[in-house]
């Protein structure tokens, strides 16, 4: 089947469509943002993860990899947050003003500290009563933000997902931006997406790091997890803990099918599904 699905993505990933066309044919898709319970229960686990006894006040928050909605703007500022960076790779994120009127609407039964935004015209509006940024040049919007500025920083699923190559140059512009008093939480998917299992550790490097393959709606970087814990100490964070764990309880995909840069891997590598990671 993961043949096929790699076929089908390549293919149809590479159109000249338009993104939202892309996900509707169903290979592409940036996540579940969307559904604003999902972005609420994401932000909490992070934000206790980070701030067990509360975040500081007017708190400054990074997301990177918001996916397809900016959903995360009303969490951070139902919890008081001063300023909210999204930082994307692109431009995915819905824009159209109704859905984020929905959405606030929906949680502020929940969260009565979700900001107005009734009369709001546009995204740009909304964004300013949330104090929202959204960015979407990736590790070249990193760069644009102050030094020693931001208190918290998460990422689900999305670690997984930035090249290969500028995995370690995230890493440093984290350590860089973040407070001595901040903190990281991520969640690190290890599974291939496109059968769940390790078929993407099939192919060489000089396959998979190609840009028909990082382009194709299935790239992951294959950092597994202890190589992904000695980056982040790299970088500098000397507080690197696994907070979260989720194990195959065996090696999904055949050791001898995989390419010889990982049939050397350890067990434990080939075993963790995904990590919740918090480094500061
Ligand atoms: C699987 S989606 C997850 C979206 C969202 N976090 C969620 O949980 O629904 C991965 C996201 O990471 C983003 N991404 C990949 N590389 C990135 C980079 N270098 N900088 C910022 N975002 C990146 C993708 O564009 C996409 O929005």
């Amino acid at each position: 089947m993961w043949p096929l699905k790699i076929a089908v993505k390549l293919v149809l990933s590479n159109l000249p469509l338009p993104y939202r066309v892309k996900t509707k044919l169903g290979c592409m898709q940036h996540g579940f943002m969307e559904d604003p319970q999902y972005g609420m229960k994401v932000f909490e686990h992070h934000k206790n993860i980070c701030f067990p006894d509360g975040l500081p006040d007017g708190f400054t928050a990074l997301e990177l990899g918001p996916g397809d909605s900016l959903a995360s703007m009303l969490m951070a500022s139902a919890y008081g947050a001063g300023k909210i960076w999204l930082i994307d790779a692109g431009q995915f994120a819905r824009t159209d003003t109704a859905f984020y009127k929905d959405a606030a609407e929906r949680l502020r039964g929940d969260y009565p500290q979700i900001p107005d935004l009734s009369k709001a015209g546009t995204l740009q509006d909304m964004m300013d009563a949330c104090h929202a940024q959204y960015e979407t040049g990736g590790l070249q919007s990193l760069r644009q933000i102050p030094d020693n500025s931001v208190d918290m920083i998460w990422s689900q699923a999305v670690l997984e997902h930035v090249w290969k190559d500028e995995f370690n140059a995230i890493q440093a512009e984290f350590k860089r931006i973040l407070k001595p008093s901040g903190r990281a939480s991520h969640v690190i998917d290890f599974q291939d997406h496109l059968n769940h299992a390790l078929n993407n550790l099939r192919f060489p490097e000089s396959i998979w790091e190609t840009t028909l393959f990082r382009t194709s709606g299935f790239y992951t970087n294959r950092i597994l997890a202890s190589d992904a814990l000695a980056r982040f100490r790299m970088s500098g964070f000397s507080h690197v803990r696994v907070v979260g764990e989720d194990r195959w309880d065996t090696i999904p995909t055949p050791r001898s099918a995989m390419d010889s840069a990982f049939q050397s891997c350890t067990d434990d590598d080939l075993l963790t599904r995904g990590i919740t990671v918090t480094t500061y």
